[in-house]
């Protein structure tokens, strides 16, 4: 566990941090230079007995799982992915997204069961494998870390499975999507153990950003 006189806070890198640190500032839950670009590893602020750890956006549910961050904010399709232990707290409501099943517009097929024994790629292998094996069919899967639609494009697999957003990396790539797998939200999770011994603060936390979630 963290350091009980503190909370450690645990932020991803990339399109997530700067929602989640600005909604977190609001309820003055924030640090001196706390900033993406910084390079270091954990921002302190003393006085608001707060931590603040950035991490790689996948990474996020293992430091809230193991105790090295008491909560942390990300995706509902990342939680999903990382099967981790840990509590679920608050909907942010931010980061709106769908993880879906995408191919090449020339190379559709009729049905989504004609794609079985097919590859493809993704950087969500278990919400994708959960997804096709309910529906008996059995597939390749090709875990990527980014770039997941260059996969088609260059016959590494006949399909992905990916997030979508504005839908732009799709429609510029030539790809379309052929089912949604799940839609996915910006989360506070909480480590099992730290919720029950600095639950004051984090239900605090929690009631702070209902009330100005309930306000935007
Ligand atoms: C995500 C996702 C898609 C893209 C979707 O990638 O994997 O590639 O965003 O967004 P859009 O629908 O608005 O185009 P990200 O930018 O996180 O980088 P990655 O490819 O390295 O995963």
């Amino acid at each position: 566990m963290t350091d009980e006189k503190f909370i450690t806070v645990a932020l991803p890198k990339g399109k997530l941090f700067n929602l989640s640190a600005e909604l977190l500032k609001k309820v003055g839950w924030t640090a001196d230079g706390l900033s993406e670009k910084s390079r270091k590893l954990v921002i302190t602020n003393e006085s608001a007995r707060l931590k603040f750890i950035i991490t790689k956006t996948a990474d996020v549910p293992t430091y809230v799982e193991h105790g090295a961050a008491d909560i942390g904010i990300i995706g509902k399709d990342v939680i999903d992915e990382s099967a981790k232990n840990i509590y679920e707290l608050l909907d942010l409501g931010f980061a709106k997204c769908h993880l879906m099943m995408a191919v090449p517009k020339d190379k559709k097929r009729l049905h989504l069961e004609d794609y079985s024994n097919t590859r493809v790629a993704t950087k969500f292998p278990r919400i994708a494998e959960r997804f096709f094996s309910e529906r008996g069919m059995q597939m390749e899967y090709i875990k990527l870390n980014g770039s997941i639609e260059l996969g088609p494009i260059v016959g590494l697999s006949e399909s992905i499975v990916d997030i979508v957003e504005t839908g732009t990396t799709l429609r510029e790539n030539n790809l379309e999507e052929i089912v949604s797998i799940m839609d996915s939200t910006a989360r506070l999770i909480a480590n099992r153990v730290s919720y029950k011994l600095k639950y004051q603060r984090i239900d605090n936390l929690v009631t702070s950003l209902k009330k100005i979630l309930s306000h935007e």
